[in-house]
């Protein structure tokens, strides 16, 4: 995103905020999501299956700086199935809501004309250990960020 961009988005982000509409761009990128929207988690969070976000760099910090902005996830599960991430909530996160299948999956990042321009090894993740996806791809982990 380029200082533009982020300039228009906050100041959206901030109109949407005073009305109170609850509509933000920002909305904790990079933290590990099901620490709060966990299922064994009490709070008011929702519940989510699986959630992360993606960067344009492998050390951004937690926030919105260096979001890969409009850009989306999908899983290629080892039985060849695809399953589509929904977006949000908040710019460059991604989220699924009902997970309903198990098992070792490749990760795919998909731009905004939905092409993959970056995916983990093949069925290197597991629905079993890999949900919380920025659990392990934080800014100073090897793996890095989630990039496009
Ligand atoms: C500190 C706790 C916390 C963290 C961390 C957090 N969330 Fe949330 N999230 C909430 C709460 C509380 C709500 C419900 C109120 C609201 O919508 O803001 C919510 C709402 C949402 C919703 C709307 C749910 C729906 O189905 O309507 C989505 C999607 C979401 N969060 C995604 C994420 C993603 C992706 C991450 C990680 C990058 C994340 N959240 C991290 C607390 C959190
Ligand atoms: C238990 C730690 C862990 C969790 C949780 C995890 N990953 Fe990964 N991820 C890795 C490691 C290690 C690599 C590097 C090796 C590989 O490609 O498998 C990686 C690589 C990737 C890559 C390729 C990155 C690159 O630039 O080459 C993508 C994309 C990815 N993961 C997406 C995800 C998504 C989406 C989730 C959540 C659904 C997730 N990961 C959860 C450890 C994890």
């Amino acid at each position: 995103m380029n200082y533009r961009e982020l300039t228009i988005g906050l100041f959206i982000a901030t109109i949407f905020t005073a009305c109170g509409g609850g509509s933000s761009s920002s909305h904790h990128q990079g933290q590990a999501c099901l620490n709060c929207h966990g299922k064994d988690v009490q709070n008011s969070a929702p519940i989510l299956s699986t959630a992360g976000t993606i960067y344009t760099l492998k050390t951004a910090i937690d926030g919105i700086d260096d979001i890969a902005s409009g850009h989306n996830m999908q899983f290629l599960m080892s039985d060849a199935s695809t399953i589509s991430f929904r977006k949000g909530k908040g710019d460059g996160n991604i989220n699924l809501k009902n997970l309903d299948k198990s098992g070792k999956f490749t990760a795919q990042v998909l731009d905004t004309d939905g092409n993959i321009v970056n995916q983990s090894n093949t069925d290197s993740h597991d629905t079993a250990t890999h949900l919380n996806c920025n659990s392990c791809h934080t800014a100073t982990s090897t793996q890095g960020r989630i990039t496009n």
